[in-house]
């Protein structure tokens, strides 16, 4: 049911496992910053030793082969390599831990998908305006052309910025994430409009510059949650849930893979709210410039994150100010018939993931699709028996090859997340998504493979079998 060189794989990030915040000359990120500002992350806990991956990698990668991925994702911590963000101060043991990574990987045969940003912006760079300043396009292109030039040589696969959306929204908008701002209805825009410049310049540099030599392919993740009508019959759900795509996937798809620009439903709702409440139209969505590298065309697969699905209907936000609430002007609903695994947001709709892979074949023009991220959470009581995370694997992998085979998706490559249990973000240590369970009470952070993974294991082994036959 599977390409024959379809890519088993499982993604973690540079903060969620390394630890070592500033072991051997790394700066420090906004998430270090965050953390130890104890801005709102459950339990006061920080990625500062996490999964401890700087020193245990060689652990990591007993994982890696006890699964029998054929891909592993991972990110680079742009601080661990230029601790103030630019390439006047390269951290020369930051590039010896990637190298031995990436050259462990290769010799056991797992072929490494490398991100280059992760959420993770060194704090010198948030000094200087962050993501909303517009010279962060060219400090990031310079950082993408020395990991090209680092690590180019062995890497094939790369992302160049994680879901931008998540970023933008929940960094800039809501204030969860790192670096905390809550500029409601302007920021995000900015941010998602600089990680974009930042993207497409990083991606024409290594067209111009690497790409013949090194001949890999380069693009950025993008995540969405399936989205689809309450009532498929009533006119408003369908153009809210259609409105709700071009804010979540749209915003950054659309530009990179259909016209260069923003999506026209997008831009519309947002001038109509700017001008409801007395602003000019255009002050919010930046428009690009003809001054930057061109935006269309920038992505040589299609890399998608996804995690579940939501009902969308229209109105009921209620929001007096600018927000990109009020813009969208939907709402989003769980069905009650999904279950919910772990956290609130996180309900298993497996055929959602289907749905959506057709949608971005219908919609950007058949890409070739990696998903790169798709996982199951645990909360609560630790089980290393589970049993629901293993059905939702077997689920979900089945839709995706009936995306394949039914559907004629060309789908290239799916990424469990995660190979272990990390830092969830905001909501710290409390939520595992790992294939291994990591005993973070335990000195050596000893990793133990879940029923899940064995079960992930069983179905990769299956598949390179039928691929040899
Ligand atoms: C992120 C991961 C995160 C996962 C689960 C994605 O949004 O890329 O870093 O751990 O979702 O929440």
């Amino acid at each position: 049911m599977f390409p024959r060189d379809f890519a088993w794989g499982a993604a973690t990030s540079a903060y969620q496992i390394e630890g070592g915040w500033q072991a051997d000359g790394k700066g420090p990120s906004i998430w270090d910053t965050f953390c130890h500002e104890k801005r709102g992350v459950h339990g006061g806990q920080n990625g500062d030793v996490s999964c401890n991956s700087y020193e245990l990698w060689e652990k990591d990668l007993e994982c890696i082969q006890q699964l029998g991925l054929t891909h592993y994702r991972l990110s680079l911590s742009w601080a661990r390599l230029l601790p103030d963000g630019t390439t006047r101060n390269v951290n020369r043991r930051g590039v010896q831990y990637y190298n031995r990574v990436i050259d462990d990987l290769l010799a056991c045969n797992v072929s490494p998908m490398v991100t280059l940003y992760h959420f993770d912006l060194p704090q010198a760079i948030q000094d200087l305006g962050g993501w909303k300043s517009p010279g962060v396009a060219t400090l990031f292109d310079s950082y993408a052309k020395f990991c090209f030039q680092t690590f180019g040589d062995r890497v094939k696969l790369w992302i160049t910025i994680n879901e931008p959306h998540v970023c933008a929204k929940l960094g800039h908008e809501d204030g969860i994430h790192a670096p905390g701002l809550k500029e409601k209805g302007t920021a995000a825009y900015l941010v998602g409009h600089n990680m974009l410049r930042a993207h497409a310049s990083a991606w024409h540099s290594y067209d111009s510059a690497y790409r013949a030599t090194q001949k890999g392919a380069v693009s950025l993740a993008l995540n969405s949650d399936w989205l689809e009508p309450l009532d498929p019959g009533c006119r408003e759900d369908v153009e809210s849930a259609e409105r709700d795509l071009a804010f979540t996937l749209g915003w950054f798809a659309w530009p990179v893979f259909v016209t260069g620009d923003y999506p026209e439903i997008m831009r519309s709702a947002v001038e109509t709210q700017s001008k409801a409440l007395g602003y000019r139209g255009d002050f919010r969505l930046p428009t690009f410039s003809k001054d930057d590298p061109p935006i269309l065309g920038t992505a040589d697969f299609f890399a998608l994150n996804n995690y579940t699905s939501r009902k969308v209907k229209s109105g009921g936000c209620g929001e007096q100010t600018l927000s990109m609430k009020r813009d969208l002007d939907a709402e989003e609903l769980l069905d009650p018939s999904w279950p919910i695994c772990g956290v609130s947001w996180l309900a298993v709709v497996p055929h959602g993931l289907r749905k959506l892979l057709k949608y971005i074949k219908d919609v950007f023009n058949n890409p070739a699709i990696y998903i790169t991220e798709n996982g199951f959470a645990q909360v609560g009581p630790l089980q290393t028996e589970d049993v629901e995370r293993c059905n939702f694997y077997k689920s979900t992998i089945l839709e995706v090859a009936k995306a394949i085979e039914e559907d004629g998706v060309d789908v290239r490559g799916y990424f469990a997340w995660s190979l272990m249990d990390n830092f969830e973000w905001a909501d710290g240590f409390s939520v595992r998504f790992g294939l291994f369970h990591v005993d973070f009470s335990d000195a050596e952070l000893r990793r133990t493979i879940y029923r899940s993974g064995r079960e992930y294991a069983k179905i990769i082994s299956e598949y390179k079998s039928r691929r040899l036959t």
